[in-house]
C-alpha cells in the first residue's frame, strides 16, 4: 500500500538560497537512502513538497530527476485557465509548469482568506480539470472538538467533493488530509483512537457517495514529527503525513518518511500473519471435508 509523505512549507523559508539548501537536503537524502538500501524501496512513502508559489519551478527543477512530487497551496478560483485576475495562478499555469497536485481547503486558507464551501468546489474544479491532484483538508477547531462536533464538522466539510458528479473520472488524484485545526502548529496531537475514527467517518463517507473512492488516501496532519510519526504510521487508517513545521528540516521530514516506511513494512507481515491464521482457521474448519 502506497503511502505519502508531504511537506507543507507555507510561507517559508524567507530567501531562495535557503529553499535550495532545503530541496537539495531533502533530495540528497533521498538518493543516500536509495544507495544504502536499508529501507524497502516499495514501501518508502511518495514524498511531496508544497512550497510558496514564487519557489514552485525552482523546487521543481531541482527535484525533476527525483521521484518527489511537487504540489501548490493554492490555485485561482476563477477560472481553470487565464484572465484579468491579479494575484492569481491558475491551475493551467500550475500544470504548465510542471506542478502536479494542489492543497485546498487547508484550515489557514479557510480562516484567514475566508475560503468557502462554494470557493472551494471551485478550485476543486479548475484543478481537476487541468490534471492536477487535490490534497483536500478538513479538520475542527477546538471548540467543535470539546463538544464532540467533529464528526459533523468533517461530513460538512466533504460535501464539497460529494459536489462533483464525476469523481470515478477523478478518484486516483483526490487524497483527503485530516487535520484538526487545534493541533496545526501547536505541539499537541489528538489520539490515535480519535484519528481512526474520523478516518473511518470519511472513509465511509467517500465509499457512500462514490464507491471509486473506497481507496482514498487518508492523510493526518496537525504536529506531526519524528517523535510522534510511528503511532499515525502504525494505523491502516493513516495512508500519510502532511507535515508543516517539521517539513522544514530535511533530516526531521526524512525521519518521518523513514518511519512511514518501516512501519507499512512491517504491517505487510502482520497482514501476513492475519492471513495464514485465516488460513490456518478456515483449514480446521474444513478439516473434514
Ligand atoms: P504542523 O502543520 O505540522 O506545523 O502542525 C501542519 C499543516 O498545517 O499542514
Amino acid at each position: 500500500m502506497q503511502s505519502w509523505v508531504i511537506g507543507n512549507w507555507k510561507k517559508n523559508p524567507a530567501t531562495l538560497a535557503d529553499v535550495n539548501e532545503l530541496t537539495t537536503a531533502i533530495k540528497s537524502g533521498l538518493q543516500q537512502r536509495q544507495a544504502e538500501g536499508k529501507l524497502n524501496p516499495e514501501y518508502y512513502p511518495t514524498l511531496m513538497l508544497v512550497p510558496s508559489t514564487l519557489h514552485l519551478v525552482p523546487v521543481a527543477q531541482v527535484v525533476a530527476d527525483t521521484d518527489i512530487l511537487v504540489s501548490c497551496q493554492d490555485v485561482s478560483d476563477k477560472g481553470a485557465t487565464t484572465g484579468a485576475f491579479t494575484g492569481d495562478c491558475s491551475a493551467l499555469q500550475m500544470a504548465e509548469a510542471g506542478i502536479s497536485w494542489t492543497l485546498i481547503g487547508h484550515s489557514e486558507r479557510r480562516q484567514y482568506h475566508r475560503e468557502s464551501g462554494e470557493v472551494l468546489i471551485a478550485k476543486m474544479r479548475n484543478a481537476l480539470e487541468q490534471g492536477l491532484g487535490v490534497i483536500f483538508c478538513i479538520g475542527e477547531t477546538l471548540v467543535a472538538h470539546d463538544l464532540n462536533k467533529t464528526l459533523p464538522v468533517v461530513r460538512d466539510q466533504l460535501s464539497v467533493i460529494a459536489a462533483f458528479e464525476d469523481l470515478e473520472e477523478y478518484a486516483d488524484r483526490i487524497m483527503v488530509a485530516y487535520e484538526p485545526i487545534w493541533a496545526i502548529g501547536t505541539g499537541k496531537i489528538p489520539t490515535i483512537d480519535d484519528v481512526e475514527m474520523v478516518n473511518k467517518e470519511i472513509k465511509d463517507y467517500l465509499t457512500n457517495i462514490n464507491s471509486t473512492l473506497a481507496n482514498t488516501p487518508l492523510l493526518y496532519g496537525g504536529s506531526v514529527k519524528p517523535d510522534n510519526a510511528e503511532q499515525f504510521a502504525s494505523s491502516k487508517l493513516v495512508d500519510g503525513a502532511l507535515i508543516g513545521g517539521a517539513a522544514l528540516d530535511a533530516d526531521k521530514f526524512l525521519s518521518i518518511a523513514d518511519t512511514f516506511c518501516s512501519v507499512k513494512e512491517k504491517m505487510k507481515d502482520d497482514d501476513k500473519d492475519t492471513g495464514n491464521i485465516t488460513q490456518r482457521i478456515f483449514s480446521w474448519f474444513n478439516r473434514d471435508k
